[in-house]
């Protein structure tokens, strides 16, 4: 039971300057434009440059965020990264990126619940600070899935691209900030989703490396129809939680990995497209650091205003879910 109410009080973002279109993925695969956006709603996506890693991109996302709440990094009480692509094993992101940002008396760890992984540190951050543990939080979702795509494999490569979205949380006026949260979890979907090489069940020899264990592995089918399945349900619950309707969002932002698996969603809710974020066209699938690219892409954007119900929903790996609603 929290104390106090906590929300959003700064947002940043930031996608790395490439950028590789449907019209190059043409000339490395045997796939079209054509067959991507009718199937993904992908045009393009943004690929980290060669020197970057994911807490390069979390870097430039959290000093936007630091900047926009107004808090100088040493004032920071908690950091922390939801991703699947960590700099290396250890330390984690999170402690890599408090060293950068000059952040000395933050706490830091990694947050790991693939596309999932946003909403989750959202609501382990909201818990630290609504119960007064601390003051503030940097909650980053950043991956760079770039540097985990087998780009010979069609299935995969048209799908993702490399980003962060950071936002900074704090204590709110009564009325506003987080509401409710849905997590969840169906780790018998594992095998559906995942990446085997190079952790402690698989380390990483050159049988590894040949047989493609270090890239992504998706059963798009079986992933999809979860999805959609569980978009539903964790709206639905989310909601319920908070004690409110589906007349009462204003602004709904779902994980962008596929723009068919969100159109199914809005539908589902009977949701104008107005009331939706999408940017999957311009980002494709960018894991932990989809929602918050969405979310500070709209509020950037002027889309939500005060006092603005605001609903998060995603799934991804584990196989995993998070939703969360918040008045901003
Ligand atoms: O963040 C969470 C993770 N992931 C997701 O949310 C992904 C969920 N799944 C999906 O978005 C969809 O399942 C995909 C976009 C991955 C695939 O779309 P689909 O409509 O489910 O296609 P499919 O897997 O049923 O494949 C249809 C055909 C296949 O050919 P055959 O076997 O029917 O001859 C594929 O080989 O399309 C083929 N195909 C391609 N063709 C051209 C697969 N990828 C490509 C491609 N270009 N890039």
């Amino acid at each position: 039971m929290n104390l106090r109410p906590v929300g959003i009080i700064g947002t940043g973002m930031y996608v790395p300057e490439k950028v590789l279109t449907n019209a190059d993925l043409e000339k490395m695969v045997e796939t079209s434009d054509d067959w991507i956006v009718s199937r993904t709603g992908i045009r393009e996506r943004h690929i980290a440059a060669p020197e970057q890693a994911t807490s390069d991109l979390a870097y430039e996302a959290s000093v936007r965020a630091l900047e926009s709440a107004g808090l100088k990094p040493e004032e920071l009480d908690l950091i922390i990264v939801a991703t699947i692509t960590p700099d290396m094993a250890f330390p984690s992101t999170a402690c890599i990126l408090q060293e950068k940002l000059g952040a000395k008396k933050a706490a830091a760890f990694d947050l790991s619940a693939a596309c999932s992984g946003f909403v989750y540190s959202l609501a382990t951050a909201t818990n630290f600070i609504g119960s007064g543990m601390y003051g503030n939080a940097l909650v980053i979702g950043a991956d760079t899935l770039s540097r985990i795509t087998d780009y010979t494999d069609r299935n995969t490569c048209v799908l993702f691209g490399d980003g962060a979205g950071a936002v900074v949380l704090g204590p709110v006026p009564e009325g506003r900030g987080f509401k409710s949260f849905d997590l969840g979890a169906e780790g018998s979907g594992g095998p559906l989703l995942n990446l085997e090489g190079g952790g402690s069940r698989l380390p990483a020899s050159e049988e590894t490396v040949k047989g493609g264990k270090h890239f992504i592995y998706m059963n798009g089918r079986e992933v999809f129809k979860f999805a959609v399945r569980v978009m539903a349900s964790a709206t639905d619950e989310v909601l319920r939680k908070a004690g409110l309707s589906k007349e009462d969002i204003d602004l709904f932002v779902p994980h962008q990995a596929n723009i068919r698996i969100i159109q199914s969603a809005m539908q589902r809710l009977n949701l104008p497209e107005e009331k939706c974020v999408i940017n999957v066209d311009k980002y494709a699938n960018t894991s932990a650091a989809s929602i918050p690219l969405a979310l500070v892409e709209a509020a950037e954007a002027g889309r939500i205003q005060e006092g603005d119900t605001v609903l998060l929903v995603g799934f991804g790996g584990g196989l995993t879910w998070g939703a969360a609603t918040l008045v901003w």
